[in-house]
């Protein structure tokens, strides 16, 4: 890989030593990837932020302690917990306090206290064509394909390097020759009535992210009238069942104005994606031994301002059941929004419970007695079990929120679904 001589400096210890192993580990990512030389990154996003081994929290301390510095405007995934709730939250304390040691390592070196896996519905959120470094893989999808910023699936701790440095390995989605399309995939038998229910947004992302594998695909045949929020969705759930960092929705995303401009050659034969792929994926992506929940978990990727609108909508004002907590994740600036709005006090008199920072897949399980749970979030169905232990039901929010308030699992028959 080429090295400018401030590269070079930089990989001498000129800028200190942390600058310097920063610069090491890039340039071994680089020569790994037979990147030619380094490129400037406007912005960074780190997705180690929440608290899973020592080694994480050891190895961010020895940037900061070194003297490590954010050279250029760096954002944070959600911690762990909910920093401001930890009591509320029930954290136990040696997790609040590897929790806390992350924050305090990363303030130290100049990172912006977001806390959310949906920065690009708040602050920071970059360009067409932008060169950014960001971790997080529903960000990263998001990213790459609706906004058409540019990144690669950057990993953990390689993204705080990039943090420090400013700078990462040309190659990969950077480079506009590893952006195009390599499958067609084609929805064939779905009605506007399928479309209208944002439930299927997250079932057809699941489904993509399958057929896609690791390869770049188009997707014909998404309505023109798809809400960001469902793009949000779509990008998770693809991201989760598939290694997408990029996809196209064609006359949707910006890259991809028509099936010509995708496939200037001729499109390649489709593969089909039909509602009956879209009710198998929903079925192994619930249990359905789950009658009686006790957790409904909203906000993954965090909840935006018109999610919680459409939430306190559908409560219409009823309780949250005794049985069941009824929990929301979502950022700082989005809580400071809607509790501006008037409509975080309509979800907090229902008895629904507010987090910021945190994931609901990293609530602290020991501390809570939960034996399953139900989300609007294929991603958050995708990891539950493995990840809290918790059997799960994928429904819509509008099944979720009436589940919260009966006690019991609420589903709708009809559309995609069999019976
Ligand atoms: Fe965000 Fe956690 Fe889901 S980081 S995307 S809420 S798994």
């Amino acid at each position: 890989m080429r090295l400018t001589d401030h590269d070079q400096d930089i990989l001498s210890g000129s800028e200190g030593e942390a600058a310097r192993l920063a610069m090491q580990i890039l340039c071994d990512m680089g020569e790994i990837f037979a990147a030619d030389e380094m490129m400037p990154v406007s912005q960074v996003h780190i997705d180690m932020t929440l608290y899973m081994v020592d080694a994480g929290v050891e190895f961010v301390e020895r940037l900061a302690d070194l003297g490590g510095r954010f050279a250029v405007p760096t954002q944070l995934n959600p911690s762990a917990v909910d920093l401001r709730r930890c009591r509320e939250l029930r954290v136990p304390a040696e997790l609040e306090e590897k929790s806390r040691r992350l924050e305090r390592a990363y303030l130290k070196m100049g990172a912006t206290p977001t806390w959310t896996c949906a920065p690009y519905q708040q602050g920071m959120i970059p360009g067409f064509g932008e060169q950014i470094a960001w971790g997080e893989s529903n960000a990263i999808a998001f990213a790459n394909s609706v906004i058409g910023a540019r990144t690669n699936r950057y990993a953990d701790l390689v993204d705080v390097c990039a943090g420090i440095i400013g700078r990462v390995p040309r190659f990969g989605l950077h480079l506009s020759e590893n952006r195009r399309a390599e499958i067609l995939v084609t929805l064939e038998g779905f009605t506007p009535e399928m479309f209208a229910n944002s439930a299927i947004y997250p079932l057809l992302g699941y489904v993509f992210g399958e057929i896609a594998a690791g390869r770049i695909g188009a997707l014909e045949g998404i309505p023109k009238a798809v809400t960001m929020d469902d793009l949000k969705a779509f990008s998770a759930s693809a991201a989760s069942s598939g290694a997408v960092g990029l996809f196209h929705l064609l006359g949707i995303t910006p890259e991809a104005p028509s099936l010509e401009v995708c496939f200037p050659g001729g499109g390649p034969t489709p593969l089909v994606l039909t509602p009956r792929m879209v009710a198998d994926a929903e079925e192994r992506l619930s249990d359905g031994t789950v009658e009686r929940p006790d957790l409904v978990a909203l906000g993954c990727p965090h909840f935006s301002a018109t999610e919680f609108i459409a939430l306190t909508e559908l409560l219409q004002g009823r309780p949250v059941h005794a049985s069941i907590s009824c929990w929301v994740f979502t950022s700082r600036a989005v809580y400071a929004e809607v509790e501006e709005h008037g409509v975080l006090e309509l979800a907090h008199s229902a008895g629904v419970k507010v987090f910021t920072d945190g994931c609901p897949l990293q609530y602290p399980v020991q501390s809570w007695d939960f034996r399953a749970a139900m989300s609007n979030s294929a991603k958050f169905a995708n990891y539950c079990y493995s990840q809290t232990g918790l059997r799960v039901v994928y429904g819509s929010l509008r099944e979720c929120v009436d589940t919260a308030v009966n006690g019991r699992v609420c589903r709708e028959a009809g559309l995609w679904r069999k019976n």
